[in-house]
């Protein structure tokens, strides 16, 4: 049975997780999980953000479920480069995946896009990009102050994300991949992106491709969201879009994730979009759905499709009968949705 590893982390990250975890616990009983103590709480209790020893340990997991960590009174990058991407890269998770529905029930923000219409997934190259870490600064807090932040693309990198990409498209019913990137700007990277994708889709020939700037993406996801249905891209690029992507389809409390080592070599993680949300925490109030969507995605790659499927139509029967505007109780959206998994 599987062994996953639980970051519960900060804010709502832990009212989130435990009824992702309730959820699991209904549909795949005999799950072991260990939980870990990472977050803003503990850097501020003993300075450690990522222990070498928790780093091994976490690898003898099958899969890492994350519920945020962030905090106000940490500066920033502490966490986010020394916990979340330092586990993206260590355990090699290259594919950042980031579904986005319309659910039906929803009601999104954009007047001419219907509930069931909008059903896309971002493919995000996950390790390199400007993410990688590459770059420095000189003369810090002097007026000669330089900093910069490089981009690394490596044809290995690119191609096995677009690859997946392929591979994702062709197992879906419109088999379309768009490739979003700045190749008019950004040349160097840009024509390594765009010649391993005309060499990943000439070994595809039944998926349908396009190409499109990033600046033209983020305009059609507001105006068009529907014409999209695969969409690889680099790491800045795909983080930013997939923001948009979440607004549009019911907004960050839905918006699941996924960060992928698809051979397995190393577990994968999957995590909400969204943040720790101290603005809420502790209220109870927190909407758990994107919590429990990625742990759908978390079953799916732990290779139990049915339980996947069990968990989607869950919350596809409880966002059904949400009525906008009503609060919800992170508890019982949670309580629910074990009992529609199970039904
Ligand atoms: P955030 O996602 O935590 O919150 C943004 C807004 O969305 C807030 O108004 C919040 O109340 C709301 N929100 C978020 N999740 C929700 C949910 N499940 N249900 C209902 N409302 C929800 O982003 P923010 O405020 O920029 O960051 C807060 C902290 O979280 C920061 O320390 C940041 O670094 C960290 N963070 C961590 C992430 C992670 O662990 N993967 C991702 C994004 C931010
Ligand atoms: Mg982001």
């Amino acid at each position: 049975m599987a062994r996953i590893a639980v970051v519960a982390g900060d804010g709502i990250g832990p009212e989130v997780v435990a009824q992702a975890r309730k959820v699991i616990d209904a549909v795949l009983p005999g799950v072991t999980a260990t939980e870990y103590d990472l977050g803003a709480a503990r850097y501020h209790r003993t300075g450690e953000v990522l222990p070498d020893s928790v780093l091994t340990e976490l690898a003898g997991h099958d899969a890492i479920l994350l519920g945020a960590v962030g905090d106000p009174t940490v500066p920033p990058g502490v966490l986010e480069r020394g916990l979340l991407l330092k586990l993206r890269f260590a355990f090699d998770q290259y594919v950042n995946l980031r579904p986005s529905r319309l659910w039906p029930g929803t009601a999104g923000p954009l007047a001419n896009v219907k509930p069931g219409e909008v059903d896309l997934v971002v493919v995000r190259e996950g390790t390199e990009g400007l993410y990688a870490g590459a770059g420095g600064s000189l003369h810090r807090d002097t007026p000669a102050e330089v900093a910069t932040e490089e981009s690394l693309n490596t044809r290995h990198g690119v191609e096995r994300v677009i690859r997946d990409a392929f591979t994702r498209a062709a197992r879906r019913e419109r088999r379309r991949v768009t490739l979003v990137h700045k190749t008019n700007v950004l040349t160097h990277a840009g024509s390594l992106w765009a010649r391993a994708f005309e060499a990943v889709a000439a070994e595809h020939p039944d998926v349908t491709t396009e190409y499109q700037h990033v600046d033209a993406a983020a305009m059609f996801l507001v105006t068009q969201p529907q014409r999209y249905d695969v969409v690889v891209t680099d790491n800045l690029f795909g983080d930013i879009l997939t923001d948009i992507a979440a607004a549009v389809t019911g907004g960050i409390g839905l918006a699941a994730s996924g960060c992928i080592n698809p051979e397995g070599r190393y577990p994968s993680m999957f995590e909400p979009v969204h943040g720790s949300a101290p603005d809420i925490a502790g209220k109870g109030v927190a909407d758990p759905v994107a919590a429990v969507l990625s742990a759908a995605l978390l079953l799916e790659q732990l290779g139990h499709p049915d339980a996947a499927v069990r968990v989607t139509e869950a919350v596809a029967t409880e966002l059904s009968q949400r009525t906008p505007g009503v609060p919800l109780r992170t508890e019982e959206v949670g309580d629910r949705l074990a009992g529609y998994a199970t039904a």
